[in-house]
């Protein structure tokens, strides 16, 4: 029954479904730490031409594969060329990487909720409360459970509409706290230099390392190269215009990170000072710098309260569509039933996501490569396999399909007026600024090179 494919309503429904998959941890979590922690203005200068150049070829091929093809990735690109059919299968594997380490930050937001609902933002805003936090083994395991059980129900019961309706409610009020913790975060004493540091880009700052952070989050954030958008966009229907529903799902997802950071970075530089060690705090960033906002709030435990809990929200919608892809993959391969295929997927996450859990705590002498699971995970997922996915699509795109099926595809509806660059874009600049951003990534994991 659930077999059949839907469509989404129009250009609105498909903006925001995308937009609930695009925006979360991605956006509040991750970027601001990636920002604080590879240069602040250069960061994001980066980001923002990677955004509109790489960003774009990338979605917008995704988007008109699915739509074109009417299928998701696995049988997309077998069906637009079958040498190529492995790229679809590849893309696949990503989710599975990401699902279980992305519900193990979902738990530590809803162990963050309760502490804000329980009053107990003065300890939350200790400076140890996080580490200790992690360190346990029993306590982030549980809420990491809970967290993916939520996830799990709504998959089962496949409520898409109410998570739709709710984004619709919702995703407006995260917009609307994220700014005005934004202008409360600016205007504390100190914050100035923050604001200047995340702001105006410093050649200083620059290295190799900040192209790689910047491409990884790009990929990370607009849930590209794991084919959710190719899935995505087999749901549009055709008289959707594509290219501009593209730049506003870019744009929405891009302005919502920009917004976190400006919440988070300058606050460190009024509570912490701006040392590196501050800025370095890389993945537990949030979650020391924000409960010390809260903290010198009036109301700060009520602020704090609605804001995890709109986190909360941005997290599960994005972990719902992780989770849902994980499924219909998984069912598309053994034909189970949707509730014994989210069972096993569930059993699943949950094993690999408590190791990684326990990564920070009794695991943590578990290193690969010189690094901890959830970095590994990270690594292998956004630096490897990614740009890897993403280097077969334009070779796949760009060289034996033909940019001409992508660029008819667009122009079913509305023009394509970036068709030239597009091209350009999609056969030469992508993949080979791709390859040498996976060779660097590599070459710095095995400690080839250093930076
Ligand atoms: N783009 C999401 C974020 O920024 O949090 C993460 C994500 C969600 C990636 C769903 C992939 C996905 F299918």
């Amino acid at each position: 029954m659930d077999k059949k494919r839907g469509s989404f309503s129009g250009k609105l429904g498909f903006v925001l479904a995308a937009a609930g998959s695009a925006v979360g941890l991605g956006n509040l979590w991750r970027f601001p730490y990636l920002a604080a922690k590879h240069g602040g203005g250069i960061f994001i200068l980066i980001y923002l031409i990677l955004a509109v150049t790489l960003g774009f070829t990338l979605m917008i091929t995704e988007v008109s594969i699915g739509r074109k093809t009417g299928l998701s990735a696995a049988g997309a690109f077998h069906k637009l060329d079958k040498r190529f059919g492995f790229v679809g299968y590849l893309a696949c594997v990503v989710p599975f990487i990401i699902t279980p380490y992305y519900c193990v930050i979902g738990g530590w937001v809803i162990k963050y909720l309760i502490a804000f609902v329980t009053g107990q933002v003065e300890a939350a805003a200790g400076d140890d409360y996080f580490t200790t936090f992690i360190s346990e083994a029993a306590q982030p395991v549980l809420w990491f459970a809970i967290f993916v059980l939520l996830t799990a129900i709504v998959v089962i019961l496949g409520v898409e509409k109410g998570v739709e309706k709710a984004s619709t409610i919702l995703m407006p009020i995260l917009v609307l706290l994220t700014i005005g913790i934004a202008i409360y975060s600016i205007t504390r004493p100190g914050a100035g230099e923050g604001l200047r540091y995340y702001l105006l880009p410093s050649m200083e700052h620059f290295s190799a390392t900040t192209v790689l952070a910047a491409m990884g989050q790009l990929f990370y954030s607009m849930s590209l190269a794991m084919g959710i958008m190719i899935t995505y966009g087999s749901y549009m229907k055709k008289d959707t215009p594509l290219r501009n529903s593209v730049r506003q799902i870019e744009l929405f997802d891009t302005v919502i990170a920009i917004l976190a950071g400006l919440m988070i970075v300058p606050a460190v530089f009024a509570f912490s000072g701006g040392n590196e060690e501050a800025l370095n705090k890389g993945p537990s960033l949030m979650f020391i710098t924000l409960p010390k906002v809260f903290d010198s709030m009036t109301f700060g435990s009520v602020i704090g309260a609605v804001f995890f809990l709109l986190v909360l929200f941005a997290a599960l919608t994005s972990a719902i569509s992780l989770l849902e892809t994980n499924v219909s993959m998984v069912r598309d391969k053994l034909g189970l039933s949707r509730k014994k295929t989210t069972l096993i997927v569930t059993i699943y996450v949950l094993i690999v996501g408590s190791l990684v859990s326990l990564g920070f705590g009794p695991l943590d002498f578990v290193q690969i490569i010189g690094m901890g699971l959830l970095d590994f995970c990270d690594f292998v997922s956004n630096s490897v396999l990614m740009p890897i996915v993403a280097i077969l699509t334009c070779v796949c795109m760009g060289f034996f399909v033909k940019p001409h099926v992508i660029i008819e595809e667009v122009e079913t509806n509305g023009d394509f007026k970036e068709k030239k660059f597009y091209t350009v874009m999609l056969k030469w600049v992508a993949p080979i600024c791709l390859i040498l951003i996976l060779i660097f990534a590599v070459s710095e994991a095995l400690g080839f090179v250093t930076v």
